[in-house]
């Protein structure tokens, strides 16, 4: 595996040069992935994904470090940390990458599950250490001042419902369903705000937050920090609202973000998630409402993406042959 080369000069051209590649590589994850889906197999499918995205970028036209490649925390197939992709010819960049999104769902034949990727300016996309875990809050662009994770679930609900001219009654919200969220999502009822409770998900939960079409306007609770960054760069690009807080689930995660001189106090924004120009690339391996599942057409596999870009979301649709 090559490692980041410290001492190359940076080069700043401009990483939208790369969302094609970025849609190539989430496009032959996605088609890699589908073969998997309902075979009941986390592990097989993650590592089809994976493979196929390292293969894609490896031939991407510039050099892009691995930020955050998910999968360390389930003991998955992943792209390292600290991972070179690319052929050196062209922009520097980060990535925020999870191959496959929804592993559970992909596996179980679920909607849900998408390749998504994420692409920053080289030094921007925030490195959670050791933290497998934190606090999201997304909203839409009108609430992206109004967020406070310090807030109550209450007072966060109707400084949101003000913002978007909403009563809280009128509020749809996404807060997976886990264990760890029985509370919130009780105390959210009880406020009279509607609860949308997938098993898991939760790029694809904010991403409902930012497409206008899916009636919700706030994701809220704790999920994966690869998943948080990629969210950012989403966020970002259509210029909602995030916060975001390290809170480990287990001692020994606990004890690594202490070790690595990490704050379980601080409160990271959005800026600070993602410093810089981004873009954000999903495509759909097992359907949903957000992007169709592959399907055979045109002598090939017809795919769905998300190019979520410089203030726009893009419907793509692509045929992937051989
Ligand atoms: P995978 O891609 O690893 O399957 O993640 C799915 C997911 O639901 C994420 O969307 C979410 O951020 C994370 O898992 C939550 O982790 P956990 O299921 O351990 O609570």
């Amino acid at each position: 595996m090559q490692r980041r080369n410290e001492v190359a000069p940076r080069n700043t051209a401009d990483i939208h040069t790369l969302e094609a590649v970025a849609l190539a590589a989430t496009c032959r994850a996605a088609v890699a992935s589908y073969a998997w889906v309902g075979r009941h197999a986390q592990k097989a499918a993650d590592a089809a994904a994976t493979t196929a995205m390292r293969e894609a970028l490896a031939d991407a036209p510039g050099r892009g470090t691995v930020v955050i490649g998910e999968g360390e925390k389930d003991d998955a197939p992943m792209l390292f940390n600290g991972e070179v992709v690319g052929d050196g010819r062209g922009p520097d960049f980060d990535i925020a990458v999870d191959p496959l999104e929804g592993t559970s769902f992909c596996a179980k034949d679920l909607p849900g599950s998408l390749a998504t990727i994420a692409f920053g300016e080289a030094g921007t996309l925030w490195s959670p250490g050791p933290g497998f875990y934190m606090d999201k809050i997304v909203v839409p662009s009108p609430a992206k001042d109004v967020i406070d994770l310090d807030d109550s679930p209450e007072r966060t609900l109707s400084k949101v419902a003000r913002s978007l001219g909403k009563k809280v009654s009128e509020l749809r919200v996404v807060i997976m369903d886990k264990p760890r969220h029985k509370d919130l999502i009780a105390r959210v009822v009880a406020a009279g705000a509607a609860v949308q409770t997938p098993a898991g998900g939760d790029v694809g939960g904010s991403l409902a937050v930012l497409l206008p079409a899916l009636d919700v306007d706030l994701l809220l609770g704790v999920g994966g920090t690869p998943e948080g960054v990629m969210t950012a760069a989403a966020v970002r690009a259509l210029g909602g609202g995030m916060l975001g807080r390290l809170v480990p689930q287990r001692e020994e995660e606990a004890a690594a973000i202490r070790a690595a001189g990490m704050s379980v106090e601080r409160v990271y924004e959005r800026d600070e998630l993602v410093a810089g120009d981004a873009f954000f690339v999903a495509t759909g391996v097992s359907g949903g409402a957000l992007v169709g599942r592959p399907r055979k057409g045109g002598g090939g596999t017809v795919v769905e993406s998300l190019l979520i870009s410089r203030g726009q979301v893009r419907h793509v649709t692509h045929t992937i042959f051989g």
